[in-house]
Formats: structure tokens, C-alpha cells, sequence
């Protein structure tokens, strides 16, 4: 199976997937695309030997539909299998969804379903939450409200900030994203909690 994954930044949820597609696992990883051209991933990505590309939405505007059409294209031409989105920062059109419908999924930080969209952990230290986590879910158009598959929870200390605790949380994005995504490939879309 090959497995597409987009990037926006460094790519640490990008290599921690790539790096769990090896051996016995039924996945490689095919294509990492950015939509910013200057992302820490690519070059870690394409170390790694995996096939890199750059759709940069600069160019277009506010045309989100031209947007997503030229990220199909450029997805397209690694014949994917499955799209894993790993801090992909834009917000997919509809019909980008749809195209990718049963076969995409996203890793956010928050335990879903609360904080969908931004500023997640310094929205749950501001409620006072004593927790804090990562969710894995399949993407539809509802913006973070797929199917969950996967969470990870970590306590939220009162010394935080929204760094610290996020410091705490992307180790366990590392670890449920290639879990999940193995799961999800042999066709398990059973919730769990790491
Ligand atoms: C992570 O917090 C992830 O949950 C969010 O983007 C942040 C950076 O991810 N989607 P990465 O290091 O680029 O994978």
C-alpha cells in the first residue's frame, strides 16, 4: 500500500509515520507534499528518500478549489493509497474530502471532540482542563469532526504553557499516528486509547 502524507512544518508526525513503514508493515510511504515550500519536512523527507512535492497555495489566492485541484494533481501522480494528513495547515475543500473519501485521516492536538481547529493547548489550559491529549480520525467535511480512531491523554500541570504542553503531547502524537494508521490499514476503525 502507499501512503501519502502532507506537511506544513517539520514534519516530526511525517517521520514518525515514514519511519514505522518499514519491514513487515504493508505501507511505504509514496509522496510528502507541502503546501509551503520552505518546510523543515521536505528536507527530511526527501533524506529519507521519500518523493517530495510543493504545491504552494500562494499563487492562488483565496481560489480554494484551483487550490485543492492542483493538490489532487500533484497527489494523484503517486497513486496513493491512503492521504495521512500530519500538520497540514489548510482547510480542504469538500470536494478535496470527497475525492479522498474512507482514505484520509489527521492527527490534531486536543482530545477531540473538544478545541477542534487552533491554539489547542492554550485554549485547555485557559479552561482550566487537567488534561490535555491527541486525537487520530478519519477526515471528512466537518473540519477535525471525523470518525475518531485513536487518542493519547496527558495531564495538563499548572505550571504549563501552551509549549510545555504541547511538548508533552507530540511524543504521543508520534506514537498513536503509526499505530493507528496500521490499524486502520488492516481495517480496524475501532476507537482506542494509548
Ligand atoms: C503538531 O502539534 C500536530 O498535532 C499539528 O501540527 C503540529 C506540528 O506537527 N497538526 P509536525 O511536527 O509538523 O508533524
Amino acid at each position: 500500500k502507499r501512503v501519502a502524507i502532507l506537511i506544513s512544518g517539520g514534519g516530526s508526525n511525517m517521520m514518525s509515520l515514514a519511519e514505522s513503514m518499514t519491514g513487515d508493515h504493508p505501507a511505504r510511504p509514496c509522496l510528502v507534499l507541502s503546501n509551503v515550500p520552505s518546510a523543515g519536512g521536505l528536507q527530511k523527507a526527501a533524506d529519507m528518500g521519500i518523493p517530495t512535492a510543493v504545491v504552494d497555495h500562494k499563487p492562488f489566492k483565496g481560489d480554494r478549489a484551483a487550490f485543492d485541484a492542483a493538490l489532487i494533481a500533484a497527489i494523484d501522480d503517486a497513486r496513493p493509497d491512503i492521504i495521512c494528513l500530519a500538520g497540514f495547515m489548510r482547510i480542504l475543500t469538500p470536494e478535496f474530502i470527497d475525492h479522498y473519501a474512507g482514505r484520509m485521516l489527521n492527527i490534531h492536538p486536543s482530545l477531540l471532540p473538544k478545541y477542534k481547529g487552533l491554539h489547542t493547548h492554550q485554549r485547555a489550559i485557559d479552561a482550566a482542563d487537567t488534561e490535555a491529549g491527541c486525537s487520530v480520525h478519519e477526515v471528512t467535511a466537518e473540519l477535525d469532526g471525523g470518525p475518531i480512531l485513536a487518542q493519547a491523554r496527558v495531564p495538563i500541570l499548572p505550571s504549563d504553557t501552551a509549549d510545555t504542553l504541547a511538548a508533552r503531547v507530540l511524543p504521543k502524537e508520534h506514537l498513536i499516528y503509526p499505530e493507528t494508521l496500521r490499524r486502520f490499514m488492516e481495517g480496524d476503525r475501532s476507537f482506542r486509547v494509548y
